[in-house]
């Protein structure tokens, strides 16, 4: 008999500018996943590249969700938010690239790494986006 899958969604809003809120949903995730015995090394990547996308969705768009699905194998991460989109996508992943406001760069963001950390430490990595679009960032750790 095929023995059935069990697949756990999580889902949290992220609104746009609400610094202080950024880290509810990859602290949570991150809490999920060490209870149900994830490798302590895949929890550290999955949770950093969670918090990277939670900043960008609250620092450049006007707010998103943060998507996760985690079954048996691998654990996937959207990050899909409505807008403003990335008219040049090659340039965002570029590390040291950023626009981040005056006020994002006094609380210490701005570096231009989140994007090229994420890819770097995901298994898969993929960005979909355009100017006025949305942007959907998809993010998948191998278990
Ligand atoms: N969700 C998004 N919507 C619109 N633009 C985005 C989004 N995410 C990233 N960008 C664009 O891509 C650039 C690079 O993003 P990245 O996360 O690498 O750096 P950063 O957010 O500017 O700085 P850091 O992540 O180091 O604090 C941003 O400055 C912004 O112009
Ligand atoms: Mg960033």
């Amino acid at each position: 008999m095929a023995e059935t899958e069990k697949t756990i969604k999580l889902e949290y809003e992220v609104g746009k500018e609400e610094f202080s809120k950024a880290g509810i949903a990859s602290s949570n995730i991150k809490k999920v996943l060490n209870q149900i015995g994830i490798d302590a090394a895949i929890v550290r990547r999955a949770a950093i590249a969670t918090y990277e996308s939670e900043i960008n969705i609250v620092i450049h768009s006007e707010g998103g969700k943060i998507i996760v699905e985690i079954s048996r194998d691998r654990i996937i991460i959207i990050a899909h938010d409505k807008g403003k989109g990335i008219d040049n996508i090659e340039k965002a992943m570029t590390k040291g690239f950023s626009t981040a406001s005056h006020e994002a760069r006094e609380m210490g963001f701005g570096a231009g790494m989140g994007l090229p950390n994420m890819k770097r430490i995901s298994d898969q990595f993929s960005i979909e986006s355009s100017k006025g679009a949305d942007t959907i960032v998809e993010m998948i750790f191998n278990i």
